[in-house]
């Protein structure tokens, strides 16, 4: 077999060069020198390395981030000097497609095609949109009363002003795509940045910097330490000039971010896990509702917070759907991320694998049936086979809990007031799928369903334009739209007597 610097030629020169983190403009090792290893999940065999970068190289790199937003190019930089930067790092990832698109694969184990027609397109196009808000960020005038000052004139109205230098925390599912999603509304706001790739997949984000200040980003308004969450990512969660942290990953890591943040209380965006219901109505057309429905939960692997993990089908078509989702899942091509033909990928890392087949022996210790899957797959890589349970309920765990993998278990429901109940049966609330051919039902469900994102007769759809975001343990606050914009500034209420 071709090694995969072999396969990915496009990434070939990136991949060759010695990797380092972006601080101030310059690139750098991490101070004490140490470098973690980078592996293709697909073969389990190390393909780079790159700096191990921990508190001191936080320090450094958030003194920079402060230097950018204080007083600088950037700060001076006019908002329409700032989005056309903005539009270039769109232009530039297009540029760039198939390069990223190898990148993503190798790290992330991902198809290669899926890369280039979504994560990479997804990526460009956030910037474009976030390019043409940096000039429509504004306040408001307001014709204010005052009870209390009566005759007195007054002038007031409010500014919005970036927020200061953000931390921001990315996953590994989508690595080069969340990074997009929160340097995007950081740059159109003004914030400055220092991002930390997920251990597991710091590539992209490397080569991502690399564009962005060939677009023309200033030195110090992005910076990227590469590093392990428990040094590199607690030191920025906690770190005393950072004034806002954005993280996307577990509700677990999520709450210690919420934590570290406490100390000087700065502001927080949290995008968490899920277990998001999916629910075929008998009535739905069942073509599109059963590929549908397997795509829901089959689609990056399972690797998606928002995956329709929890199959609610109605009695009367419960064994049709359930064949047919399982029939869906048998014809998945499995194979290395990097070849042409392969629909899923491996999972990410040996310890997801130790933790997505250790949820699926739960199972089979609990009595939950397997229909189709249920185990790893091949000897080398972490893969593991698309997956339907039957039976699973509460008190099980893989009803219960985020199994982040390729498995779905299947509950029968006989009305529409008992699964609108048993869908929000959950601690998460990210996102739902409603499948039906009676619009009047879905209307009728969507205000019921506690859930940031509710998908009808589609499912994981997402824009640039459309806020992302979960309710209750799922998190706080929304990315992408203008929503975000809010979550990247402060409001500044200027009120002058006349
Ligand atoms: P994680 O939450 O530990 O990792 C996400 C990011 O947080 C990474 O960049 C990591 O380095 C960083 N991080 C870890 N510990 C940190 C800390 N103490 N302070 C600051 N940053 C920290 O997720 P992990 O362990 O890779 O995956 C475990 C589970 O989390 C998955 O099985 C899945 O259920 C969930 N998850 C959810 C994601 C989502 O998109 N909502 C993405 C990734 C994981
Ligand atoms: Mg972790």
């Amino acid at each position: 077999m071709v090694t995969t610097v072999e396969a990915a030629s496009h990434a070939a020169r990136f991949l060759e060069q010695p990797k380092r983190m972006l601080v101030d403009g310059a690139w750098v090792d991490s101070r004490h020198g140490r470098t973690l290893e980078v592996y293709d999940p697909a073969l389990g065999e190390v393909i780079d390395h790159v700096p191990a970068g921990d508190a001191e190289d936080v320090d450094l790199a958030v003194a920079a981030a402060r230097r950018a937003f204080e007083d600088s190019e950037w700060s001076r930089m006019t908002a329409s000097d700032r989005g056309r930067i903005i539009w270039r790092v769109g232009d530039l990832i297009l540029k760039h497609a198939d390069e990223l698109a190898e990148i993503e694969s190798m790290d992330n184990g991902k198809p290669v095609s899926v890369a280039r027609a979504a994560d990479v397109p997804l990526a460009a196009d956030l910037f474009h949109y976030m390019a043409g808000f940096a000039t429509k960020i504004h306040g408001q005038t307001f014709p204010i009363s005052v009870p209390y000052a009566p005759g007195a004139q007054f002038h007031a109205y409010t500014l919005k002003e970036p927020v200061g230098v953000v931390g921001q925390i990315v996953p590994w599912n989508f690595p080069l795509l969340m990074a997009a999603w929160k340097l995007g509304p950081a740059l159109a706001t003004g914030c400055t940045v220092v991002l930390k790739p997920a251990e597991q997949t710091p590539l992209s984000a490397l080569r991502l910097a690399e564009l962005m200040l060939e677009a023309g980003l200033p030195n110090g308004v992005l910076n990227v330490i590469t590093g392990f969450g428990e040094t590199a990512g607690a030191a920025l969660a906690g770190h005393p000039g950072v004034d806002k942290v954005a993280f996307t990953g577990s509700t677990e890591v999520g709450k210690l971010i919420v934590k570290a943040a406490a100390n000087d209380l700065k502001r927080v965006t949290i995008e968490l896990g899920g277990k998001s219901p999916n629910v075929v109505f008998a009535d739905a057309d069942l073509e599109t509702a059963i590929p549908g429905a397997a795509n829901a939960i089959f689609f990056n692997h399972g690797q998606c917070c928002a995956a329709g993990s929890r199959l609610y089908i109605e009695q009367n078509v419960y064994d049709e759907v359930l064949a047919g989702v399982s029939d869906y899942a048998e014809k998945i091509k499995l194979g290395r991320g990097l070849d042409p033909d392969t629909e899923m990928g491996p999972l990410v890392s040996v310890e997801q694998l130790e933790r997505v087949t250790g949820f699926l022996e739960a199972g089979e210790r609990e009595g939950v049936r397997t229909v189709t899957g249920g185990k790893q797959v091949g000897e080398h890589g972490y893969f593991v086979a698309p997956t339907v349970l039957d039976g699973a309920g509460p008190g099980n765990r893989v009803f219960d809990e985020e199994i982040f993998g390729p498995v779905v278990t299947a509950i029968p429901f006989s009305d529409t007031a008992e699964v609108a109940a048993a869908a929000n049966e959950t601690i998460y609330g990210l996102a739902a799928g409603i499948w039906t051919t009676d619009l009047t039902k879905a209307h009728r469900l969507i205000p019921q369903l506690k859930a940031g994102t509710v998908w009808v007769n589609t499912y994981n759809i997402f824009d640039a334009a459309l806020p992302f975001g979960g309710y209750k343990q799922s998190g706080w606050g929304r990315e992408m739209g203008e929503e975000v914009i809010h979550e990247y500034t402060e409001t500044k209420s200027v009120c002058i007597g006349l």
